[in-house]
């Protein structure tokens, strides 16, 4: 597993944003969205491209275009399709498939209430959306579903990790694995009901409200 930390004035300034508990709902989604565009360019570094033999107004050249099969990007439910629209603005041409997975309050434990993903996905890189890696339990069993289905290569983009949930994702997939996480920070720890210490809240509920 790879960890890629993006250290940026402009990331950590709209990071603090996001934290204050005086953010509103609109601002916290214009911000989360902006983030996500600004680490979409670091998490697409590898993305496969290869030559495409063009013409300027001046003369011939060979420039690049994303490779065939098309990366897919999921969202995972509810909090990461708060994060789609900042990943497609950068990859317009990707696939977007979605992962529903909900965590039990009590176990802390992740399993899939749906899916919508192609049943085959050998060749592609896939881009998961995932804001919170907190007990790493979603993220882990969500990488697996996709490598279930034949991805050779997955990158998590999260807007703010746990050491704990870093630690268990790496545990379940060995430090080798084609597995690259993408945060703009990595903070203290877990408090006793799961949230990410200081973190910035339940994504999902400053996102989108409680319901
Ligand atoms: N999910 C959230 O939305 N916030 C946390 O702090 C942890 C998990």
């Amino acid at each position: 597993m790879h960890l890629q930390v993006v250290d940026h004035p402009l990331v950590a300034h709209k990071l603090t944003l996001l934290r204050q508990d005086t953010t509103d709902s609109p601002t916290f989604r214009r911000l989360a969205d902006e983030l996500v565009t600004l680490l979409a360019y670091e998490a697409t570094r590898d993305v496969r491209v290869e030559p495409l033999p063009i013409r300027t107004p001046v003369a011939e050249t060979t420039g690049v275009h994303l490779r065939h099969p098309r990366p897919l990007v999921v969202p995972i439910l509810r909090a990461g399709l708060g994060m789609l629209d900042g990943m497609t603005r950068l990859l317009p041409t990707a696939e977007v498939g979605f992962l529903g997975m909900v965590r039990d309050e009590t176990t802390l434990k992740a399993s899939t209430y749906a899916n919508r993903l192609p049943e085959d996905l050998s060749g592609r890189q896939v881009y998961m959306l995932d804001p919170m890696l907190a007990t790493g339990g979603t993220l882990a069993a969500a990488i697996q579903f996709a490598f279930d289905r034949g991805a050779d290569d997955v990158t998590a983009i999260c807007l703010l990790a746990a050491p704990e949930g870093l630690a268990a994702v790496e545990q379940a997939f060995g430090p080798q694995a084609p597995v690259t996480i993408v945060v703009a920070g990595v903070d203290e720890r877990l408090n006793e009901l799961g949230y990410i210490v200081p973190g910035l809240g339940d994504a999902g509920d400053r996102l989108y409200g409680v319901v």
